[in-house]
């Protein structure tokens, strides 16, 4: 069987973000801060950790300019990013039909822009190195799981069924809003029914994969934190999460900027040439001092 590494990324930040309302009356919900930084970042970020840099957004036609002109091409972070519309919310599998031409011959891995993890990619990269003609989703252990897709597993630990919000959830295992696919995915999602709401679901796309048996559910340890942010109180406690970490050791989380500088996608005249048209602020005075703080670190792994 063939193995991907190449993945191209596709960032979903539409919808009409309501359940924030007043907050999102008038900007995007994946604009809104978490703490310091607008929540895109945290996704955009997660995907580079990944090793990705080719990244199409995908939002609103009224929103889509704002990220464009918050994230530009990406060659300042030795990206390439692209845009498109998603004209009306017509479900979060759709991302992958409006990406299917980006996507091309590639595999892809899909991110909703309002997800944030914390912790170790490796589970990403390994997922990547893994991956065949198959779907990966990943499966995190939550309090309140009828919010979200929800995974059973069976005996031997394969997934035995998929639902969406069910009232009555078979496990406490949540899917968070990541997911790896095979190329040719879209055009499988042009033959989905929209479900009763209407839309074309994610969990059909992934149920339909694990129906063939072709679906690879990988269990996410307590070592890394999963937060969605659909809700003012999920939203805040991101923001407190990462307030805490970040004041604790003096770092910052989610910056493409730092991330592209360690991940090698800019080298350090690239790094001081993005940094150098940065506005004077707490981040941009942070942002100096990675390179130094990268060279006495030397031989240390973070
Ligand atoms: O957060 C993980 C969960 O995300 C998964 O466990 C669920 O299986 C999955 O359906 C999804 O559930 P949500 O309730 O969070 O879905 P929601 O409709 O809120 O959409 C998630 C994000 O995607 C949201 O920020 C808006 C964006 N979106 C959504 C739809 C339906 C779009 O950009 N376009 C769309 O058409």
């Amino acid at each position: 069987m063939r193995h991907y590494e190449k993945h191209k990324g596709i960032l979903l930040a539409g919808g009409r973000g309501t359940r924030l309302y007043p907050l999102t009356a008038i900007t995007s919900k994946q604009l809104v801060a978490i703490y310091n930084k607008p929540m895109i970042y945290y996704s955009l970020t997660t995907l580079m950790l990944a090793g990705i840099r080719e990244v199409l957004v995908i939002s609103t036609p009224e929103d889509l300019p704002r990220f464009e002109a918050l994230l530009g091409t990406g060659e300042q972070w030795g990206m390439s990013l692209e845009y498109a519309v998603q004209d009306q919310p017509r479900g979060i599998a759709e991302a992958l039909v409006i990406g299917a031409d980006f996507s091309g011959e590639d595999p892809s891995m899909l991110m909703l822009g309002d997800n944030l993890f914390y912790g170790r990619f490796d589970f990403l990269r390994l997922a990547m190195e893994g991956h065949g003609d198959h779907a990966t989703v990943f499966a995190y252990q939550v309090g309140n799981p009828s919010e979200y897709g929800v995974v059973e597993f069976g005996a031997d630990g394969h997934a035995v069924s998929l639902e969406e919000k069910p009232v009555a959830p078979r496990s406490r295992w949540a899917v968070p809003g990541i997911y790896l696919y095979p190329p040719g995915v879209g055009e499988r999602v042009k033959a989905q029914q929209p479900s009763a709401r209407g839309e074309l679901e994610i969990t059909d796309l992934n149920r339909a994969f694990l129906n063939e048996g072709r679906l690879k559910v990988q269990p996410l340890g307590r070592g890394i934190a999963w937060f969605d942010t659909g809700t003012p109180r999920s939203l805040l406690e991101a923001s407190n999460f990462i307030e805490a970490v970040e004041q604790r050791q003096g770092l910052i989380i989610g910056s493409p900027e730092e991330v592209a500088y360690r991940m090698g996608f800019i080298n350090l005249a690239g790094f001081n040439h993005t940094v150098s048209r940065l506005p004077g602020s707490s981040y941009r005075e942070y942002l100096e001092r990675v390179p130094d703080e990268i060279d006495s670190l030397s031989g240390f792994s973070t």
